[in-house]
């Protein structure tokens, strides 16, 4: 089952994490969860489901599949003492700062369900986590407009629950289309997980002192919403916005790109790995062309993305740097389609990249040898001195 994969020495030198789940290819472009191909999965398989294949390492049975979806279905409401906390949060919150606060908070109420070893109630606590998670996000996003919360339905799937939590009303009757359910289970599949990402990493060195599943999360959350991170996908649309407000001039801003004094960068451009088309940008492109189609939109921000593409690809300065566009680059594009507002898109990244931080919280926590993260240091400040007391400073 696991492929020999030859491994360059210079790679061997900087991988410092071995993992089962997640296996790039930055060169090739290649993403693969537990194997499988992400093409694969983002054509025949749903979110519940890859996120049971990254956590639990195999496609499920229906029967696994049925019992993990009912367990989702059963833990989809916060505590009713939760919802006092949002009347402690400005309407103006960031969402990512309420989701990672919430998700922190959750270890009050479930102080003790994380024994790994225990694994009924791990599956409960696992399941606790992702079902809920789309339960605070639509809270907040309620919260940021003044509308009531609406409860989570049990007779809806995972992503038309969480839509429906997010844009139905009280005054009348909300139905997901059908269209919009399958891109919110695409774009959650293609962020479902990426390696040792910087979101990864800290969800990993968290828990390596024994933290709680909740609480690595919520740190997780936190590393995501950086700008340079999960927090790019907001900055493109703000971007391209920006582009849009300037008459559309693509040049200008590639040019100011390559500006090493200016501080601007082509958001959603780049990426720590992928020196060659990151394979969820190729898949998220033509998932944008699609929906905008099938909803009836015309969206001049997609237009200027990609002409902003073809003119970074077209100039040596990229070329020569590898840089492509990234999976951030035209998702905003879909998730301003399908309704949601900017500050929501790094939030709907943290939903989907869920399963892959609790497979690596416990993939690390399975393994008894893991010890607590402890980085060292090459240390560049003062050689010995002595302490001087203040009145001979200077
Ligand atoms: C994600 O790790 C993951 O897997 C992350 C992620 C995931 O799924 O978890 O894939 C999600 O975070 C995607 C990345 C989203 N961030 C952005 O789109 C922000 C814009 N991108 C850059 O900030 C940058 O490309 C990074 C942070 C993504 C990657 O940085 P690198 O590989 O460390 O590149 P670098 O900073 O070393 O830059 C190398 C050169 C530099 O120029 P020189 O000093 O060589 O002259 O490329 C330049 C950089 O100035 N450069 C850019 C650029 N990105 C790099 N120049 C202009 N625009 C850019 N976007």
């Amino acid at each position: 089952k696991t492929g020999l994969v030859t491994l360059d020495p210079a790679f061997m030198n900087t991988a410092s994490t071995k993992s089962a789940i997640t296996f790039l290819d930055g060169e090739k472009g290649i993403l693969r969860y537990r194997g499988i191909p992400i093409e694969q999965l983002a054509e025949k398989s749903r979110f519940v489901e890859t996120a049971y294949l990254l956590i639990y390492g195999e496609l499920p049975t229906q029967p696994e599949l049925d019992r993990f979806s009912n367990l989702l279905t059963r833990h989809s409401l916060i505590h009713e003492d939760m919802k006092h906390f949002f009347d402690g949060f400005p309407s103006t919150a960031h969402p990512m700062a309420v989701l990672s606060s919430m998700v922190c908070s959750l270890s009050t109420y479930y102080p003790e369900e994380h024994d790994i070893n225990d694994k009924e109630k791990m599956d409960i606590t696992i399941a606790r986590l992702i079902s809920k998670v789309r339960t605070i996000a639509a809270y907040a996003y309620k919260k940021s407009i003044g509308q009531p919360f609406i409860y989570p339905q049990n007779n809806l799937k995972y992503a038309a629950n969480f839509m429906h939590m997010m844009f139905a009303v009280p005054a009348e009757p909300y139905v997901v289309d059908p269209d919009i359910e399958s891109a919110i289970n695409l774009l959650f599949i293609l962020h479902a997980d990426h390696e040792q990402n910087c979101s990864t990493s800290t969800v990993r060195l968290v828990g390596s002192s024994r933290a709680n599943l909740f609480a690595s999360v919520a740190a997780g959350i936190l590393a995501l919403w950086g700008p340079l991170h999960g927090g790019a996908n907001q900055e493109v649309i703000e971007m391209l916005e920006a582009i849009q407000r300037d008459g559309g001039n693509v040049k200008k801003y590639v040019e100011l790109a390559k500006d090493k004094n200016s501080n601007f960068r082509l958001m959603g451009f780049g990426h720590r790995v992928y020196k060659n088309f990151d394979p969820r940008a190729k898949i998220i492109k033509q998932t944008a062309d699609k929906i905008l189609a099938k909803l009836g939109i015309q969206d001049p921000l997609l237009d200027i993305a990609k002409e902003l593409e073809e003119a970074a690809l077209k100039d040596s300065y990229f070329v020569e740097r590898k840089l492509y566009p990234n999976v951030d680059f035209y998702s905003g594009i879909i998730y301003r389609a399908l309704g949601f507002p900017t500050n929501m898109f790094t939030v709907l990244f943290a939903i989907g990249r869920l399963p892959g931080w609790i497979a690596h919280w416990k993939e690390m926590m399975e393994d008894t040898s893991t010890k607590i993260g402890r980085p060292r240091q090459i240390y560049t400040g003062p050689t010995e001195r002595l302490y001087v007391p203040i009145e001979q400073r200077s």
